[in-house]
């Protein structure tokens, strides 16, 4: 795993958003994971004004979302949908049949799973996949005791993730307890995996997924095993990391070509961890 340590928030979703425009660069079709949460937030406004300023061309991109609530249509006000509309989808020249979501509303929804899951491999696979993190190092909706062999599935969230996502909602009483997720299996599978953590609130979360043993207990830490995965966090949530001054003179000593940031026409080819 690459850990990218940056001095600030601003700082860590600019390294976000300049991965993601690279992956975009270099492969104008690609197929993107994306994530929901407040973190991204900041990181998809970079990618609109990326569109908007210098042409980020989002026509032959094709997306898959990690999760929805349940329950909840693609219409409603606190649906991932519709925060991926106004975060992002809206706001880009994104073709509305290239966006793939789970259905919260599907009647059947082990077969919708197994058709996400089908419309993922139809593709050839998710090139990037960008992930936040929970206060409980959860991943999507995979909370902990989540197999990490899982694939999209029905889950059931915690009392401490709905708090935390419970703004929308008017209070954690009223999130839906259930939500559809891809799996931990599935996410694996991208070949590429990027996660922005920022602020302390992530601090003991970040440091059990990038340096605790990988368990189910904290679903994150399964990406120790990823070839190709970058954890770009603040120093804030970084807070915790034992060997975040190795981290940071590893990174201070890259080659420019290898840089996240680097303008993506100076870069021939992406780094590995
Ligand atoms: C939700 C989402 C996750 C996200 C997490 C953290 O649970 N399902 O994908 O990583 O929230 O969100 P935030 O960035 O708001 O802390």
């Amino acid at each position: 795993m690459e850990i990218i340590i940056k001095p600030n928030a601003a700082e860590a979703r600019l390294e976000t958003a300049n991965l993601l425009r690279r992956q975009l660069d270099r492969k104008s079709d690609s197929v993107l994971g994306l994530a929901t949460g407040s973190t991204p937030i900041g990181v998809y406004a970079l990618l609109v004004g990326m569109h908007a300023q210098d042409g980020l061309d989002f026509s032959r991109v094709r997306t898959f979302n990690l999760d929805e609530y349940v329950g909840l249509g693609s219409d409603h006000p606190c649906s991932y949908r519709q925060f991926m509309e106004e975060h992002l989808f809206g706001r880009v020249n994104i073709g509305v049949g290239n966006i793939h979501f789970p259905n919260g509303l599907a009647r059947d929804i082990t077969k919708h799973c197994d058709e996400y899951e089908a419309a993922i491999q139809k593709v050839g696979g998710i090139d990037l996949q960008l992930l936040g993190i929970g206060r409980d190092g959860h991943i999507g909706f995979n909370e902990p005791s989540s197999s990490l062999a899982s694939r999209t599935r029905l889950k059931t969230i915690t009392p401490q993730t709905s708090a935390d996502n419970a703004t929308c909602f008017g209070g954690a009483d009223k999130v839906p307890h259930h939500v559809i997720t891809m799996g931990v299996g599935t996410i694996m599978e991208a070949r590429q995996c990027v996660l922005i953590a920022t602020g302390s609130a992530k601090a003991t979360a970040v440091a059990q997924m990038a340096e605790g043993p990988i368990t189910a207990d904290c679903p994150a830490s399964v990406l120790q095993m990823h070839p190709r995965c970058q954890l770009i966090v603040d120093e804030e949530s970084a807070g915790r990391l034992k060997r975040a001054e190795y981290y940071r003179w590893v990174y201070d000593h890259k080659p420019e070509w290898q840089r996240c940031g680097a303008a993506p026409k100076a870069v021939a080819a992406g780094s590995r961890s």
